[in-house]
């Protein structure tokens, strides 16, 4: 094993101003409010989303089921934790079945500071502005309980999502590293 550091970018939503409005939903996508019977959910569509993709590679959890479970129970707990800007997003298929399209879980990480913990989309709803829809409807809910700033971490490789997070408003704060071990192979 090899411990590698991970650039990552604290990225910040200036939340004083008028949020961007809510676009990308259709009349078959609904947000669910947190509610613990939904643990279960959030943790597989978690899973769904990060299975494949890079930030596995710095948290392992993300990249197994138990792993999103734990990780899923873990936020819920915490002190700071904010059900108002947690939210998961629901899809009405075709044949009228309902599936988990996208998760966000947002905790309190200072006196006027909000943490987006997790966003994903599955990929199979990706890039139909439903990641935009989401993080905005976590956003609103941290305005509405009096919030100053949103914030998260992203790893510095992961592009796609940097952009997205800039076309919204999001601005780089700072830099952080990660350490990992990686397996060598
Ligand atoms: C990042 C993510 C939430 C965006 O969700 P989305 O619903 O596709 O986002 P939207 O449709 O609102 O916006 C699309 C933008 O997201 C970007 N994006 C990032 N990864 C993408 C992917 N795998 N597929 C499609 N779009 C992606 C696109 O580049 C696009 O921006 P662009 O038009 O400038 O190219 C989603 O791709 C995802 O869950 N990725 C895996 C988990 C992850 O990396 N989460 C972020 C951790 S900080």
């Amino acid at each position: 094993m090899s411990v590698t550091l991970f650039k990552r970018y604290r990225m910040v939503f200036n939340l004083t101003r008028e949020l961007p409005p809510l676009i990308g939903l259709t009349a078959d996508d609904s947000f669910l409010a947190w509610r613990p019977e939904l643990l279960q959910s959030h943790a597989e569509t978690k899973f769904k989303s990060f299975c494949d993709e890079m930030d596995t590679s710095i948290f392992s959890c993300l990249g197994r089921r138990d792993g999103c479970q734990r990780l899923m129970a873990d936020i819920v707990g915490r002190d700071g934790f904010l059900p108002e800007a947690t939210w998961l997003l629901i899809h009405r298929t075709n044949r009228g079945t309902i599936e988990s399209c996208g998760t966000i879980q947002a905790v309190q990480s200072g006196p006027l500071t909000a943490t987006i913990q997790n966003i994903g989309i599955v990929p199979k709803h990706r890039g139909r502005g439903l990641g935009a829809a989401l993080i905005n409807k976590s956003l609103l809910g941290m305005q509405g309980l009096g919030f100053k700033q949103g914030t998260l971490e992203v790893t510095a490789h992961n592009l796609g999502a940097i952009r997205l997070y800039q076309r919204m408003g999001f601005v780089i704060d700072r830099v952080v590293y990660k350490s990992a071990e990686i397996a060598i192979i």
